[in-house]
C-alpha cells in the first residue's frame, strides 16, 4: 500500500494570472520527491493545461463581473508518485471523449489548438476526465516519478 507524505489543497480565482501561480506552486510542493528537470517540466505543463482550461472555458458564460474558482488539490505519495486535481464548478463538459480527441476545440478560431488533454496525457501517467453539464468538471492526473 502506497501512504501519503504530504498534500495540499488551493482555492484559486479563474483568471489568467493563475495559470503560473498553479505551475510555480505545483513545482514548489513537488521538490520533496527530487523530481528530474524533465519530470518537473511534464507536470508543470499538464498542470498549465488542466488550469488554463478551467480559466478559458469552465466559467466563459459567467456574467460580467463574476469569478469562477479553480480548486487544486495535491498529493505525494512514499511510492515516488504525485497526483493532481484540478476541479472547477463550471458548465462542464457534454461529451468527454469528444473533448478529448486531438484538435477538437469549441474554443476561439486561431486561439486554441485543442491539445490540452493530449499534453496531460501524454506528460502523465494517467489522466481522468470527470464532468457533468452545468455542474463542472474535474481532471485527476497521475505520475511516478524516477520509475
Ligand atoms: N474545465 C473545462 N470546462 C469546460 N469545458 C472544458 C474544460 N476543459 C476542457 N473543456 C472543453 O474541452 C475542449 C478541449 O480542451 P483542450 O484539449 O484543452 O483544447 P483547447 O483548450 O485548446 O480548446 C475545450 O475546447 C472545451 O470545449
Ligand atoms: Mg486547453
Amino acid at each position: 500500500m502506497k501512504r501519503i507524505i504530504n498534500e495540499m489543497k488551493l482555492r484559486l480565482p479563474a483568471i489568467s494570472v493563475n495559470e503560473a501561480v498553479a505551475r510555480s506552486v505545483i513545482s514548489a510542493f513537488m521538490a520533496e520527491l527530487n523530481p528530474t528537470v524533465e519530470e518537473l517540466g511534464d507536470v508543470r505543463c499538464a498542470v498549465s493545461e488542466a488550469v488554463t482550461n478551467s480559466i478559458v472555458h469552465a466559467y466563459k458564460d459567467l456574467p460580467e463581473g463574476e469569478v469562477g474558482y479553480v480548486y487544486i488539490s495535491a498529493r505525494l505519495y512514499d511510492v515516488g508518485e504525485v497526483s493532481v486535481e484540478i476541479s472547477d464548478n463550471g458548465c462542464g463538459i457534454e461529451d468527454v471523449a469528444l473533448a478529448r480527441t486531438p484538435a477538437y476545440t469549441t474554443g476561439k478560431l486561431g486561439e486554441r489548438c485543442g491539445m490540452g488533454f493530449l499534453v496531460m496525457e501524454s506528460f502523465m501517467d494517467s489522466l481522468s476526465v470527470k464532468s457533468r453539464p452545468g455542474k463542472g468538471t474535474a481532471v485527476l492526473m497521475r505520475k511516478k516519478l524516477n520509475p
